[in-house]
């Protein structure tokens, strides 16, 4: 995997934590120009600087992929400063939960804004520059939610479940330009989205998420950033429209159980 990577430009949403950070370091390892970005300034820098003690080309843009001028401003520093892009990881997102009958409008529309047309957002700002070089990889992480059902997930569920699909799309549109859209579904993977979510769930939902897999355990961030280092390098040159799932197998399991 060493050097794989080097004259790639990459730019990974949501990289200040769990998934984002993991492919971030995987992705410098493999000898990418890496611009970190995530609406969390202060820990953004915080891990860019940590990443820089090792790696030479680590950058960091603060960008809220909520909001289009934020988008837009973002890349339009990274092609600035970096004159390209190779790869984009469509990591950010927010776990937010909520019954269909009683969730509200505003946090419908902001789950999807976040999740969804985040997407939509950052594959505006930057294909023109990938079509222009012919070439480009877009990764965009789903979840198996998109697949399976998770009671009270319905708006997140929606929300990977459209990635899945405007992956499919664009993969067909775009891979004569060799620009190729490919998703990576993980499963459990422990990271500071799912430890809040036992904080506020209870520590039951951990202990069910290692039951309900056939690996008995959760999955690992560099779990997750092998698979992206992998769709963003050469070797993957003909795996477009592709979903790698990493997920210990939960989505072969027949059904989800209910943790009590
Ligand atoms: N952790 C899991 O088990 C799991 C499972 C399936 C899919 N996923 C997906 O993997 C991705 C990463 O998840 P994670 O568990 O590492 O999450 P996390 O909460 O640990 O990290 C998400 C990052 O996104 C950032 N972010 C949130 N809103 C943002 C915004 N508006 N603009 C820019 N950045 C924003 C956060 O600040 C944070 O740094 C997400 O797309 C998530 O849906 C995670």
């Amino acid at each position: 995997m060493l050097n794989t990577l080097v004259g790639k430009v990459a730019v990974v949403t949501g990289a200040a934590n769990g998934i984002g950070l993991a492919i971030s370091q995987g992705f410098a390892e493999c000898g990418a120009t890496v611009v970190m970005t995530d609406i969390d300034n202060d820990k953004l820098h915080l891990e860019k600087d940590l990443l820089l003690r090792d790696y030479d080309s680590v950058d960091a843009v603060t960008c809220d992929v909520g909001c289009s001028d934020s988008v837009k401003q973002m890349a339009k520093q990274v092609l600035r400063d970096h004159s390209q892009i190779d790869v984009l990881v469509n990591n950010a997102a927010v776990a937010i939960p909520g019954n269909i009958v009683s969730m509200s409008e505003a946090d419908w529309s902001s789950v999807i804004n976040t999740n969804l047309s985040s997407v939509y957002r950052t594959i505006q700002a930057f294909l023109p520059s990938m079509l222009t070089r012919k070439s480009g990889s877009v990764i965009n992480i789903s979840s198996v939610q998109a697949s399976r059902s998770w009671r009270n997930w319905t708006a997140y569920a929606t929300a990977k479940g459209g990635i899945r699909s405007m992956t499919i799309q664009l993969a067909g549109q775009f891979g004569d330009m060799n620009v190729r859209f490919n998703t990576i579904t993980p499963g459990a993977i422990l990271t500071p989205m799912n430890e809040n979510r036992a904080k506020e769930e209870g520590e039951a939902f951990l202990a069910q998420s290692k039951k309900m897999s056939p690996a008995s355990r959760l999955g690992r961030t560099s779990e997750v950033a092998s698979a992206a280092v992998f769709l963003a390098s050469d070797d993957a040159a003909f795996v477009n429209g592709a979903d790698i799932k990493v997920d210990g197998g939960l989505s072969t399991v027949p059904r989800y159980e209910e943790h009590t």
